[in-house]
């Protein structure tokens, strides 16, 4: 299945992609980032991917970058867009456009800590557990039906790196195996509410 795949920063997500792409079936036809220095296109072009940058810069408003990002994606004809660190929050015209079609990585046990800053959050709030979400995305900030979670501890001595690192290993783990489940279309997005699994509600 074709894909695009849209970063903002480091891109370790999008590497644990790239490396598993055969195993997951998955065809990577182009790396886009709103961020020209994002370490993520690096990445790409080391695997020989098709790289895009949008400058928000030279967009006066929301809808217009989205609409240019929809003009990109729509040039490679893909079934499936990841959003693998991408920091911006994508407009309703974007996300009804491709509705049932975008997945999303948050480092967070969602519906806990959505937004920014989930590590320091989560330590602040003495919190036990904390985790990653990987989730469809509807017009609600980290707010689409939940595909598929994993948890880790929080030590006393965790600091938000060390936490970010434990919770980015897992990360890298889980995102190629729910972007497999799609690949092999087991996954449906049904409402903004629901999705499924293997025909069964998640
Ligand atoms: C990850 O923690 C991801 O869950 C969040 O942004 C971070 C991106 O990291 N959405 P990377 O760019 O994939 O290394």
């Amino acid at each position: 299945m074709k894909a695009v795949i849209l970063i903002s920063g480091n891109g370790s997500n999008l590497q644990s992609i790239i490396d598993s792409a055969d195993r997951i079936d998955l065809q990577i036809s182009c790396v886009i980032s709103n961020n020209r220095s994002a370490f993520g296109l690096k990445r790409a072009e080391s695997a020989k991917l098709q790289t895009a940058i949008i400058d928000p810069e030279l967009y006066n408003s929301k809808e217009a970058f989205d609409r240019e990002l929809i003009s990109i994606i729509h040039q490679h004809r893909v079934e499936l867009i990841v959003l693998a660190g991408y920091m911006r929050v994508l407009t309703p015209l974007f996300v009804s456009h491709y509705f049932g079609k975008i997945l999303n990585i948050h480092p967070s046990l969602l519906p806990k800590f959505s937004g920014l800053n989930t590590h320091q959050r989560a330590i602040d709030a003495s919190e036990k557990v904390h985790g990653v979400s990987v989730h469809f995305v509807t017009k609600e900030l980290d707010g689409g039906p939940l595909i598929c979670q994993d948890s880790v501890i929080i030590e006393n001595s965790d600091t938000e790196e060390t936490l970010s690192m434990k919770v980015l290993k897992t990360e890298h783990v889980i995102y190629p195996k729910v972007i497999h489940w799609y690949t092999q279309r087991r996954l449906i997005l049904i409402d903004d509410k629901t999705a499924t699994l293997d025909g069964k509600i998640i």
